[in-house]
């Protein structure tokens, strides 16, 4: 089995073991795109007189069933095809014949596989705004059902002032709407058209259409120059990343005010039995397994944001492997983000509160107190504070 760069030297197993890498399965969640952005291509070139017509239908309609099939799971990205592009190619010649191997004129797979992650960071940054969102209503849910709740608020793990379930709830789920808001703010990097760059550097002789493939994905922009291209790998992953990162970090803080209200100290909430685990040596005890392990979520998440980061800022231009390197975390991150979020939306709307085990000691009203003081007497805020603090002073 060949490579498409293949010209007949060996490639010694171990070195397309090592430079593969984890490509033939992470390029599977890229396959559709590729198909998509190939499709695009394809259509271009015909448009410019680089196919007929004929041969251009033979690769639409490849491509297309290539893409139905491997939704259906038929098939697979191999070691041996080395990656999801060489994949998709190989595949295609051996269905359609000499037309397949038509399809790669202007193009690389440097420029190809920035299209088929800027569709799929695309794809992925509404689906996360939109899990962030679910948590955000099963927020709103917890405040529901709770309406008349009081809980202490917290300054320094030290009860400071009277807060509520509503009112602890709505803060999460203000700063996970915002999130949802700092996810769809990415387009702005994701949303710029890599192809007709080819390797980085255009295709000289040949007259392709970057606009027409823009248009056809659905692209803002034609990304200019073709030099910027290479340049910006890994600048969208980041920028979805951090974002990523915001969320996840919001669900972990969620998740260990949770751990902590459910501790048998404070005894605030019942988590939903399902959702916790037990100790393998302790019969008595439910753990909150699940919203630990959300804690840890963003140290992942920081960890792929840093390689990210780190992976192009010391490159030259133009296309490195290096950059394939940036798969990894970004597949890594975004899929924890989906699942933990997925959890707490689902864990969220069976807290039980427990009213009877939360009691407000009456000191969180100093500060009321002193409101109330500058307000019936026009004293000044310090000499009502100092009023009030006698009263609390220990001893
Ligand atoms: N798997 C490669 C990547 O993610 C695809 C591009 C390969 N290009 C190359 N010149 N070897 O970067």
């Amino acid at each position: 089995m060949s490579r498409l760069w293949d010209t007949g030297e060996s490639l010694d197993a171990r070195v397309l073991a090592y430079t593969a890498g984890e490509d033939h399965a992470l390029d599977d969640r890229l396959i559709a795109h590729d198909v998509a952005a190939s499709i695009a291509h394809a259509a271009m070139l015909e448009r410019q007189g680089l196919l007929t017509a004929a041969d251009s239908a033979a690769i639409r309609n490849g491509l297309a069933a290539l893409g139905r099939e491997h939704a259906r799971g038929l098939w697979r990205v191999e070691l041996a095809d080395e990656d999801g592009h060489t994949a998709l190619e190989r595949r295609l010649t051996a269905r359609i014949g000499a037309a397949g191997g038509r399809v790669h004129l202007g193009r690389s797979r440097n420029d190809q596989v920035l299209a088929a992650l800027r569709l799929w960071m695309r794809a992925e940054a509404g689906v996360l705004a939109e899990r962030a969102r679910a948590v955000a209503a099963a927020l709103g849910t917890v405040a529901e059902a709770h309406a008349g709740v009081a809980l202490p608020g917290y300054t320094h793990l030290q009860p400071a002032m009277p807060s509520s379930v509503p009112l602890w709830a709505g803060g999460f789920a203000a700063e996970l709407a915002d999130d949802a808001a700092g996810l769809a703010a990415c387009a702005r990097r994701i949303e710029k058209s890599p192809l007709g760059s080819a390797a980085g550097y255009g295709t000289p002789g040949l007259p392709v259409d970057r606009e027409a493939t823009r248009a056809a994905l659905g692209f803002a922009e034609v990304q200019e120059p073709v030099t910027a291209v290479q340049l910006s790998r890994g600048k969208a992953e980041a920028q979805l990343l951090f974002e990523v990162h915001l969320l996840v970090q919001d669900l972990g803080r969620l998740a260990a005010d949770l751990v902590w209200f459910a501790s048998k100290e404070l005894g605030f909430v019942a988590l939903p039995a399902a959702m916790t685990t037990g100790s393998s040596i302790m019969p008595q005890k439910r753990n909150p397994d699940l919203f630990e392990l959300a804690r840890a979520a963003s140290s992942v998440t920081l960890g792929a944001l840093v390689e990210a980061l780190a992976l192009p800022a010391k490159l030259p231009s133009g296309y490195h492997r290096d950059l394939q390197r940036l798969k990894a975390p970004l597949f890594r991150a975004c899929d924890l983000a989906r699942t933990t979020a997925e959890l707490l939306a689902a864990a969220l709307p069976d807290l039980r509160f427990l009213p009877e085990r939360i009691a407000l000691p009456p000191e969180l009203g100093a500060a009321e107190e002193a409101h109330r003081l500058v307000l019936a007497e026009g004293i000044p805020f310090r000499e009502a504070y100092s009023r009030v603090a006698v009263r609390y002073r220990p001893g």
